[in-house]
């Protein structure tokens, strides 16, 4: 089944066409961050526009660097949720448009179930697997048994690790999305020079929290205003990402024991994070087991990794009807097979 994904849930206007859900024929991103960093984050009326201005083009550049036409679509795939209601609607009304256009079956795809899929795009990961979730919007781990049939082990009680990477860049003067500048700043800095809280380390769940690592580095900063550049900068930002790490680390071990799996897939854009590769290659070397990372390009948001689901979902004959495929700001993965299952009740 050749099937066209797009995915406009956040800042990237994202088109792929994959053939039966795992080979990559083409994927095109447009990021708008160059935009949003003017403003320190994501202004949703300003990414609903970019994606209106740039879906044609780039669904476009999808079909043409896959050299396929429309007329050779089987399917569509398309994030429904969770994200900005706006930008959902950008994604959804081309992905119905083209449907209706060519009599197509769509399915509306959550967007975290496209991340913990994406690295089937790459390889094949035999289910079950814990699968570990980092990105701006969340931190979460889930159990995933099989395509469809998710549990959630552990999640974050406030901010996401992207979101504490970029709200710490903030504190540290630097441009929006600051994690990957923080990973590199990180990579000649001294990880034990900052004394940083490790939040519920060892509180006996598989839950985590940011936000006392965030005000712990304000609170430095506060005691050393003159840690913005040179090498205290670079200190600070390693001891901050080691943190970050340690407790991802803590928590993925958790889970681990909690489930009984012996396969990690880490996922979304903080899976980019170069300690926290680092880190999680030592534990499955400690733990025995082992610990999967997509390639940079599918950690980040993409259109692509919706296609493993959509593929999957389309030729099991479960679509979204249109009248029901609208943006949904929230979706619980737990929720997403028993919501496609209901249409057909
Ligand atoms: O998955 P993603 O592209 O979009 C969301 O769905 O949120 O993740 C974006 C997040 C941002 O917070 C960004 O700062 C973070 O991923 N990020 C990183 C790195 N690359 C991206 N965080 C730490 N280290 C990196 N190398
Ligand atoms: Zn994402």
């Amino acid at each position: 089944m050749l099937i066209l994904a797009i995915e406009t849930s956040c800042d990237e206007t994202a088109a792929a066409v994959v053939r039966d859900g795992r080979q990559l024929l083409s994927s095109i991103v447009a990021s708008q961050v160059a935009v949003h960093a003017e403003y320190g984050g994501v202004v949703p009326e300003i990414a609903s526009r970019h994606h209106l201005e740039a879906i044609v083009t780039v669904v476009a550049e999808a079909l043409r660097s896959a050299a396929v036409s429309f007329a050779d679509l089987e399917g569509i795939a398309v994030t429904q949720g969770p994200g900005l209601v706006g930008a959902l609607l950008v994604g959804i009304g081309t992905a119905k448009g083209i449907a209706q256009a060519r009599q197509l079956p769509i399915v509306g795809v959550n967007h975290i179930e496209g991340h913990l899929l994406a690295v089937q795009l790459e390889r094949e990961i035999a289910f079950p697997y814990l699968a570990l979730v980092v990105s701006g919007g969340h931190t979460h781990l889930y159990d995933v048994q099989e395509i469809g049939h998710y549990r959630t082990v552990g999640q974050t009680l406030d901010d996401a690790a992207g979101e504490a990477f970029d709200k710490v860049g903030k504190l540290l003067g630097l441009p929006y999305p600051a994690g990957p500048i923080i990973d590199r700043l990180a990579g000649i800095g001294n990880p034990v020079a900052v004394r940083l809280p490790r939040p519920m380390l060892h509180d006996g769940t598989c839950n985590l929290s940011f936000s006392g690592l965030k005000t712990a580095v304000y609170t430095h900063l506060q005691r050393h205003p003159e840690v913005t550049a040179g090498q205290p900068l670079h200190d600070l930002c390693a001891s901050f990402q080691q943190a970050v790490c340690d407790v991802l680390v803590a928590k993925t071990r958790a889970a681990l024991a909690q489930t009984g799996h012996q396969r990690v897939v880490v996922a979304g854009g903080v899976a980019c994070n170069s300690g926290l590769r680092r880190a999680m290659a030592t534990m499955a070397e400690q733990q025995g087991c082992t610990v999967v990372f997509p390639s940079p390009a599918l950690c980040a948001d993409n259109a692509a990794m919706l296609a493993v689901a959509g593929e999957h979902y389309l030729t099991r004959g479960l679509q979204t009807p249109m009248a029901q495929l609208d943006a949904l700001p929230t979706w619980p993965l737990e929720q997403v097979l028993t919501r496609l299952q209901a249409h057909y009740d």
